[in-house]
């Protein structure tokens, strides 16, 4: 079900799936303010909508997820300009991470650039096997600024992120899949079908655990580790007032699949 008319992105309403497909396709679905204003819609929408467990990010088009920032935006500016045209990206990609569900990143061809750093902001990144992803902001002689100096450092680590960055090579799916870029690469053929049973399995599980272990993940890492141990703690006990604890552990003891709910 299509909930409201956007121009950039295309959103459907799909319980327990929301689908946001990133809609320039002539454009490799270059991105630009209108889009990241509309995704930031759509997560204001599903905040609170019990029904929708999982949003997926996907691109339009078989060529790209996103081959970045769309470059004319950029023409013309002054440096504050940029600032605050660059923060409105960075502001969608931290939203994401905020979000209280799994967001995954369906990458069925070019994640560059911006493309690349909304999908590291995602907490999974599925890629068919015909997708390539790099940083190739160094090229234009300017670097990433949407996060991809800090997050890829934190994915993959210093030494492949500065590979990325300070090169801009693109490197294919089987390699983001090798240095922990991507979660899984999938035939291109089973390509939306994979997508759709990854974001599936995310929507059998327990709601509020799985918000409460994606913020530990993305918020207890930014703090020193005894604080994030301890912000592990708390939300491990937070989690024994749930109904979905009791059903998990009345399920797993009377041999049957849990059916969780959110409570
Ligand atoms: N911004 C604006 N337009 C873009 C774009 C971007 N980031 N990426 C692609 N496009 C546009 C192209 O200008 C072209 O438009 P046109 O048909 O009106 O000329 C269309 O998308 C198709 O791209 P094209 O370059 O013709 O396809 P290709 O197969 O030859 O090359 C890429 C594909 C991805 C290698 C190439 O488009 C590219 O390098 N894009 C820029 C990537 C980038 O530097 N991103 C970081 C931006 S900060």
């Amino acid at each position: 079900m299509k909930v409201a008319d956007y121009k950039d992105i295309v959103f459907e309403r799909k319980p327990p799936i929301g689908w946001v497909t990133l809609n320039r396709p002539d454009k490799l679905n270059a991105l630009t303010l209108t889009m990241m204003e509309e995704i930031s819609d759509v997560m204001d929408k599903l905040w609170d909508d019990e029904e929708i467990r999982v949003l997926v990010i996907i691109g339009a088009g078989d060529r790209a997820f996103c081959a970045g920032a769309d470059i004319t935006m950029f023409q013309g500016q002054k440096p504050n300009s940029i600032f605050h045209i660059i923060r409105k990206i960075v502001d969608v990609t931290q939203k994401v991470e905020k979000f209280p569900k799994p967001v995954v990143a369906a990458i069925n061809g070019f994640a560059l650039g911006g493309g690349c750093e909304i999908a590291i902001s995602c907490d999974f990144r599925i890629a068919s096997e015909k997708a390539q992803f790099g940083q190739p902001e160094i090229r234009l002689g300017i670097i990433p600024g949407a996060g991809g100096t800090q997050r890829l450092s934190r994915l993959i680590g210093l030494g492949r992120a500065k590979e990325l960055c300070m090169l801009g090579d693109r490197i294919p799916a089987d390699e983001a899949y090798r240095i922990g870029l991507v979660n899984k690469v999938v035939p291109a053929d089973k390509f939306r079908e994979e997508v759709e049973n990854f974001a599936n399995r995310l929507a059998e599980g327990p709601p509020i655990a799985l918000k409460m272990a994606k913020y530990a993940c993305n918020f207890g890492t930014q703090v020193p580790l005894d604080i994030g141990l301890l912000l592990e703690s708390g939300v491990f006990g937070v989690l024994f007032g749930t109904e979905d604890m009791v059903e998990g552990t009345t399920a797993f003891l009377e041999k049957r699949k849990a059916k969780f709910t959110g409570k």
